[in-house]
């Protein structure tokens, strides 16, 4: 996919004096646009989206510069990239949190002109309301996710249970499944508590279902949850290894039969389903979180857009490519062949993407549902703080909970000044 230097360009190098001024003029006459993303669940759908783009604009190039799939890791490159300005992007993936980051920074082009008011109306009001920033809309939806819980239904049934409400029901299972199989490989919970982003997510989770706030570390409720998972998730429920795990290390564990319960995004399911990836194909179900007695389950708003760089010296190529990678067919194509949940509402009445994955039907409530992250231009602060906070407190048998929230209290307020 990467184009080869112009052979004008490379005798430029070699023979002139300053050529390589000329080599630079000529390599960004050559008509390309550069995307930096993650690696794609399905390199092949992205390559088949691709191509049809590229077959409506003869003789463009798409240049694609794979960064790191952590949300945390790939933030830090891309805002590098942003704040130099770099002309070597025109379209980047953005995670939901980073939106009011980007835009208020400047980095991100206004699409208000581009991106009508009616088309914003065929995505979720979520998705559109994470972007708005001062008035102006900032991207383009790519896909929503929301946390689910998938199961090892052949061992629920066999033990004649129903996937649990609560998560203490959660864990009362494990215990049961764990003594009748008397396979000391299984465990019983897989999740994302490494230290990133998607800490975060998980935790929010837990915290939220138990009527508490991510963003209030103090509060009595935020305190029992995250105790809940101290004491009977890390070590217990799941193995000590959680405190490394992220999407890939907890989804291997499950995939590989070594787990009953395991927390992750729709794209999850897809990759589950294939039997030369999972040992566990038709073996799984799926279903919403659970949540603490007396509470509603709370899955954390995910999700990931493509904005065009403010400093693009192609914004028009750049836009009709974001639009053409958000389009309905290309979201169609990425929920059935990723798994990806589309952020187009009118695709949840798509048989074909009904039929691909049960996140899409009966857990669509899930979806819309979804929690969002506290959201803030200085996001990546507060983050940092809660990441710092939640490690500390789940990862350590003996933390003092009240005394490390205070702490992060203290934390998440002083980025919270900065803004004022
Ligand atoms: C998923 C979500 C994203 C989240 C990340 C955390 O990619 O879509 O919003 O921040 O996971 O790991």
């Amino acid at each position: 996919m990467t184009r080869s230097l112009p052979l004008a360009c490379v005798l430029a190098v070699s023979l002139l004096a300053g050529g390589m001024v000329a080599c630079q003029r000529l390599w960004e006459d050559s008509p390309a646009i550069r995307v930096v993303l993650w690696r794609p669940e399905s390199p092949a759908a992205w390559q088949e989206a691709i191509d049809s783009f590229k077959a409506q604009h003869p003789g463009l190039e798409v240049v694609l510069e794979i960064g790191p799939n952590s949300s945390t890791a790939l933030h830090d490159l891309l805002t590098q990239k942003l704040r130099n300005r770099d002309p070597s992007v025109d379209v980047f993936v953005m995670d939901v949190i980073w939106q009011t980051e980007f835009a208020a920074a400047g980095w991100t082009l206004p699409l208000d002109e581009r991106f009508s008011p009616e088309e914003r109306e065929q995505f979720f009001p979520a998705m559109i309301e994470a972007l708005t920033w001062g008035g102006h809309v900032h991207g383009v939806p790519l896909n929503t996710d929301a946390g689910l819980l998938y199961y090892r239904k052949d061992l629920l049934d066999k033990h004649g249970l129903e996937p649990p409400r609560t998560w203490p029901e959660m864990v009362r299972q494990v215990e049961r499944i764990e003594v009748a199989q008397a396979d000391p490989a299984l465990a019983g919970y897989s999740a994302q508590l490494s230290q990133y982003e998607g800490l975060v997510c998980n935790l929010l989770e837990f915290v939220v279902s138990n009527g508490g706030r991510l963003d209030d570390p103090q509060d009595p409720r935020t305190i029992a949850a995250l105790r809940f998972v101290r004491d009977e998730i890390v070590g217990k429920a799941a193995p000590e290894g959680v405190l490394t795990y992220d999407e890939q290390a907890s989804l291997d564990l499950f995939r590989s039969g070594r787990a009953i319960f395991h927390r992750n995004w729709p794209y999850a399911w897809k990759v589950l389903q294939d039997p030369s990836t999972s040992s566990v194909a038709g073996k799984v179900g799926l279903a919403r979180l659970p949540a603490f007695e007396g509470h509603e389950p709370a899955s954390c708003l995910g999700g990931w857009s493509l904005g065009v760089h403010a400093a693009s010296r192609r914004p028009d190529m750049a836009w009709a490519f974001a639009r053409h990678m958000t389009s309905e067919t290309v979201q169609r194509l990425f929920a059935v062949r990723e798994g990806k949940a589309p952020a187009r509402r009118s695709l949840y009445d798509d048989p074909e993407v009904l039929r691909s994955n049960p996140a899409f039907s009966g857990l669509r409530q899930a979806l819309e549902s979804a929690v969002p992250r506290p959201r803030s231009p200085l996001y990546p602060q507060i983050s940092r703080a809660i990441q710092r906070f939640g490690h500390e407190a789940v990862g350590d048998d003996d933390s003092d909970l009240e005394a490390l929230a205070q702490k992060a209290a203290r934390r998440i307020a002083r980025a919270e000044e900065r803004l004022r």
